[in-house]
């Protein structure tokens, strides 16, 4: 099946469009670290969850790059947003890689830990930060399958909730480079 795979009782999967209209449990947010919201997605979140958000984020009062931090989701269709701080891309030789997976690992675990199963993720940091698309989609999917063989079955799915069809074509490349034998497709 295009774009999904089951790996160790985890769905990883992917699809195409606004995050912010996605039924899940843990809507991931591309924040900054001082949570205050911003344009790109961060924007798109808070305009669409509505200020709850925003209070509970000041309440918070900030998050450094790499970690991980849960608020109420507001108005969207998801019972929690995890606010993660990307990396800027600086030309790859500040630790943006180890950054970014370190958004992933957090992300993940704290929606483990809050038992919050299905989990979407946008592309973070390759908007507004300008962490090229691929390499930071490769970073995501190993990022992913690793956790998975840590905690197998610690979550039910993984989406990533690309917003363009480019970048929805990378991290299927990297999808399939991570996951290359489908375990066949649970009915
Ligand atoms: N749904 C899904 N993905 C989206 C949406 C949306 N509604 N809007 C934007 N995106 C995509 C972008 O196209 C990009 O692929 O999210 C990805 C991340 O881009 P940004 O939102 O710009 O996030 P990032 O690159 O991590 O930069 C974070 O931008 O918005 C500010 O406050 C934020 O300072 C922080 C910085």
């Amino acid at each position: 099946m295009l774009g999904l795979r089951h790996y160790r009782g985890t769905a990883v999967d992917l699809f195409q469009g606004d995050i912010t209209s996605f039924v899940c449990d843990a809507m991931v947010n591309a924040a900054n670290t001082s949570l205050r919201g911003g344009g790109g997605v961060d924007g798109a979140i808070h305009r669409a969850g509505g200020p709850s958000i925003l209070e509970e984020c000041e309440r918070i009062g900030g998050c450094e790059t790499g970690q991980a931090v849960a608020t109420t989701a507001g108005r969207l269709p998801a019972k929690k947003v995890i606010h993660t701080v990307g990396p800027i891309w600086r030309g790859g030789h500040e630790r943006e890689a180890e950054r970014l997976q370190s958004c992933y690992q957090s992300s993940l675990h704290l929606a483990a830990a809050s038992n919050l199963l299905h989990v979407a993720i946008p592309s973070i940091s390759t908007g507004i930060y300008g962490y090229p698309v691929a390499e930071a989609a490769k970073v995501a999917m190993q990022t992913i399958r690793s956790f998975c063989d840590d905690r197998p079955q610690a979550l039910r799915r993984i989406t990533m909730v690309l917003f363009d069809s480019e970048t929805y074509k990378a991290y299927q490349k990297a999808l399939f480079a991570c996951f290359p034998e489908a375990e066949g497709d649970e009915t």
